[in-house]
């Protein structure tokens, strides 16, 4: 393997949102090595890498997978409650159903403050960017999943430069580590903050398109903003990437078609992101994704929720309830005629408020084709499934 980055004792940036913030010591060593075509084993040091698979039958998919512990906003999860913290047993549960495949689409870093003075439920939890909080948030529970198959990363807001940035380069990234592309120094915040959609392919007609919405905004941007420019680049390069297969499963860690959490119930709100619709529908107005996009997932929202449209958008996908405190309800039916963005008709849907994770298992040509989206309880109990056919599913509860 090539050393990808030295281990380092990164200066605080100084532009915290945390009053609370000291320097990122990465005491580890990363590396690299490219998987060579055909090789069905490989080892480092005494541990198994698990080889990509020559035919992806099951993908496992979280998001949204830390322990917050946040002071701007007074919010401090029970770490030490794996009741409360649920994240080691949802990796332990989902690696169970072998999977070939593990999708984490974004913020796997949550532990941004030290636990207050007396909150028994997070006490002497690590945290801050550097590694040890990064061991304590995902490389330790995770480690069951890790050991299970490759994975594909999402940058989630919570990997932006201003706050985990510098792990994601240095342990997810699928670039060259560069100082430049290292979030170590706000001035290149610029560049940094972005990257370039690629694909996956994970069938002869189907692949996945990763795509870097960290530093979107709640609100659209104006045509003026560089990072309009930036998402613009970003959405032109799907379109062409969304050409190489028949099905393209686009995923961002921000919704563009979404359910807000509420607090009762019966209410509903629209969850998308506007900045990212504000670019997208610049680009297509009625659909707002390129027609290759059949199916689109992410986070970033603390439920899941599976909406398929009578109009001829895609199948939106939210499956952020990994482990990270949950933030609200989420209505089990719709009112009518509700409507996600301008132009929407919902056909089907499906939601659930409770932590968990998903599976998306490939169906052969003698079941139809297609693929079949399981939701699962923590435990790994099956408690919703949804039959997937191009940009259409239709959703059973178990
Ligand atoms: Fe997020």
């Amino acid at each position: 393997m090539t050393v990808r980055a030295d281990p380092a004792t990164v200066a605080l940036r100084g532009d915290s949102a945390q009053k609370d913030a000291k320097p990122a010591v990465f005491d580890v060593l990363t590396c690299e090595a490219t998987w060579p075509a055909g090789v069905r084993q490989a080892r480092v040091a005494d541990r198994e890498v698990p080889a990509p698979a020559n035919k992806i039958q099951r993908i496992v998919i979280i998001a949204d997978t830390g322990c917050r512990m946040k002071a701007s906003e007074n919010a401090f999860q029970p770490c030490n409650d794996p009741v409360k913290w649920p994240f080691a047993k949802v990796a332990q549960s989902a690696a169970a159903l072998k999977p070939d495949l593990v999708l984490h689409i974004g913020d796997i870093h949550y532990r941004e403050s030290p636990c207050p003075q007396g909150n028994t439920g997070c006490a002497d939890s690590l945290w801050g960017y550097g590694y040890d909080a990064w061991h304590a948030d995902f490389f330790k529970p995770a480690g069951p999943l890790l050991a299970a198959a490759p994975w594909v990363f999402v940058r989630g807001n919570h990997e932006s430069c201003f706050r985990a940035g510098q792990g994601w380069f240095r342990f997810f990234d699928t670039q060259v580590w560069r100082e430049q592309r290292s979030c170590n120094d706000p001035n290149l915040d610029a560049d940094a903050d972005y990257s370039m959609p690629y694909a996956v392919p994970i069938a002869v007609d189907a692949q996945l398109i990763v795509f870097d919405s960290s530093k979107t905004n709640g609100k659209p941007f104006a045509t003026t903003d560089s990072a309009y420019g930036k998402y613009l680049q970003q959405t032109k390069r799907v379109a062409e990437l969304t050409k190489q297969k028949t099905n393209s499963f686009f995923m961002s860690h921000h919704p563009l078609l979404a359910v807000a959490p509420v607090k009762k119930q019966h209410q509903f709100k629209p969850g998308g992101n506007e900045g990212l619709q504000s670019v997208f529908g610049a680009l297509y107005p009625q659909r707002l994704f390129p027609d290759g996009v059949t199916v689109a997932m992410h986070g970033h929202v603390h439920l899941f929720e599976s909406i398929s449209f009578k109009s001829d958008h895609p199948l939106s996908l939210v499956m952020g309830n990994s482990g990270s405190a949950n933030e609200g309800l989420v209505p089990e039916v719709l009112p009518p005629g509700a409507q996600l963005y301008p132009g929407t008709e919902v056909e089907d849907y499906a939601a659930r408020s409770d932590y968990g994770f998903a599976t998306l298992d490939r169906l052969d040509a003698t079941a139809g084709g297609g693929w079949m989206l399981t939701e699962y309880t923590v435990d790994g109990q099956a408690v919703i499934q949804c039959r997937i056919v191009g940009a259409k599913s239709r959703c059973q509860k178990l």
